[in-house]
């Protein structure tokens, strides 16, 4: 099928390029000039495990080609993803304008007698599908052409993505005709998921349902492990046997510095601002909003009892990405996490294996504040404590024990639970946790 594509960011290029793997035939409308060079050149310009190898054999086989002319993308396809930012602005709500603009050239080019199938998959606030029709109906009227619009979410987690995209849990495809039905249907009849057809609002809401459930179940999660602390009691092995039950599920229990990314922060403030704009009572998403606020901030006032106080104290922050196996640093933990840090008057270090100059970028204003390592072993020594923010693999596998011997204070505290506690201990590190307490004298659980 030919399929066009706007927007080659996270989502539009996981997209295409697994749309291209399928065996479809895809053009990529992107504005970024040097993003549409480097792509052409099977360059990939994200990092995303997988994808570098399906970018490289499809642009081999010539099934993606990436430009900045919109009008080829939109005659060349049948049907069109939208995967352009939706970002939000100051009131929460999200900024549709990429959308619209996308929509006017499809509206522009579509010649006479043409039928085309506009899919939203940009996370967008429910009855987005409906303006984008309600748009093409006003300023149609005049010509014979069809456009109709579909939504079609994504449930790509960062870093998994293009497993994600080829192992699918569910479809979700919401349409208002058999056409559009049977076309986006076939766009995916490869896989064998359950496939859910339903009306664009339904298919809008389950994205946002879907990722404000994940947020709630983390931030419940953290809520324990703040009371876990408290009374002594063990956070995994609660959401362990809470997770066994399969009403509740393991998954998205697992209690930390709390949730980033450029999804959940973002979803959770558009949900709550389509709930309020009907004048629903949405309150438990500030709650889940206001506990995952709270993360960093019990971390940095843990630390400083521990340390009496972190003024002129070297702090090593391991890892900036907001969970691993990204790049991305939007809304990261460590971002909040360090500028508390540097409030508190610490001297802070931070090492990332692969977010450094993104975090930079993202983050000017820190940049003057904060040292930056490559290497995390020269991050940490010297330091008075080590906070372990993203769980990158790396860190489980240095040399701890050498560490110890460089830290002025051997304080490791592990904000994601990952590192093995027991070899910690035995390195006599005073190892703090999420929602358990460890002793570092008796090496055992309190
Ligand atoms: C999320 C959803 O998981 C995807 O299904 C969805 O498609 C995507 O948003 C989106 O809307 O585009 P993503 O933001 O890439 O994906 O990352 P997740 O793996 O969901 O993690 C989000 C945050 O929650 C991370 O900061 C992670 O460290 C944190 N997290 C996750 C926890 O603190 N505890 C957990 O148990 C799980």
């Amino acid at each position: 099928m030919r399929i066009g594509v706007f927007g080659a960011g996270y989502v539009g290029l996981v997209t295409a390029v697994c749309l291209a793997e399928l065996g479809h035939l895809l053009q990529v409308v992107e504005v970024d000039e040097r993003k549409v060079e480097k792509l052409n050149n099977g360059t990939n310009t994200i990092y995303e495990p997988g994808l570098d190898e399906l970018l490289e054999s499809n642009i081999g086989r010539g099934n993606i080609y990436f430009t900045n002319d919109s009008r080829s993308v939109i005659e060349h396809s049948e049907v069109i993803f939208l995967c352009v930012g939706t970002p939000p602005m100051p009131d929460g709500s999200a900024d549709l304008s990429q959308i619209e603009t996308a929509v006017q050239d499809i509206i522009r080019y579509t010649r006479a007698d043409e039928y085309k199938l506009v899919v939203v998959k940009s996370t967008v606030p429910v009855g987005t599908s409906k303006w984008v029709r309600e748009i093409i109906h006003n300023e149609t009227r005049d010509r014979r052409i069809n456009i109709e619009v579909a939504s079609n979410p994504e449930f790509l987690r960062e870093g998994t993505a293009v497993s994600d995209f080829m192992n699918p849990d569910r479809i979700v495809m919401g349409v208002v005709s058999e056409r559009a039905r049977t076309i986006l249907g076939s766009v995916y009849e490869s896989f064998e998921c359950p496939k859910i057809f339903t009306t664009p609002e339904t298919s809008e809401i389950i994205k946002y349902a879907a990722n404000s459930f994940l947020a709630t179940k983390i931030s419940f999660i953290n809520m324990v492990a703040d009371l876990c602390e408290e009374v002594g009691a063990d956070v995994s092995l609660v959401a362990e046997g809470m997770g066994y039950d399969k009403r509740i599920g393991r998954e998205f229990l697992r209690a930390g510095i709390g949730f980033g990314g450029s999804c959940f922060p973002k979803d959770l403030q558009a949900f709550l601002h389509v709930g309020k704009s009907k004048s629903l009572d949405f309150g438990l998403l500030e709650q889940v909003i206001s506990i995952n606020e709270q993360r960093p901030v019990r971390v940095v006032s843990k630390l400083t009892s521990h340390l009496n106080g972190l003024n002129g104290k070297l702090i090593t922050v391991l890892g900036l990405a907001f969970k691993s196996n990204t790049d991305d640093v939007r809304e990261s933990p460590a971002a909040k996490l360090i500028k508390l840090l540097v409030q508190e008057g610490a001297v802070v270090k931070a090492t990332d294996p692969l977010s450094i100059d993104n975090f930079k970028r993202m983050y000017p204003d820190l940049v003057e504040k904060v040292s930056f390592f490559e290497n995390a072993n020269e991050a940490i020594g010297g330091s008075h404590a080590a906070i372990v923010v993203t769980d990158w693999k790396e860190y489980k596998n240095l040399d701890w024990r050498r560490i110890r011997e460089r830290m002025i204070r051997p304080i490791v505290y592990d904000t994601r639970n990952f590192l093995n506690a027991e070899e910690m201990l035995g390195c006599n590190f005073e190892y703090l946790a999420i929602g358990k307490n460890y002793t570092q004298m008796t090496g055992t659980l309190v």
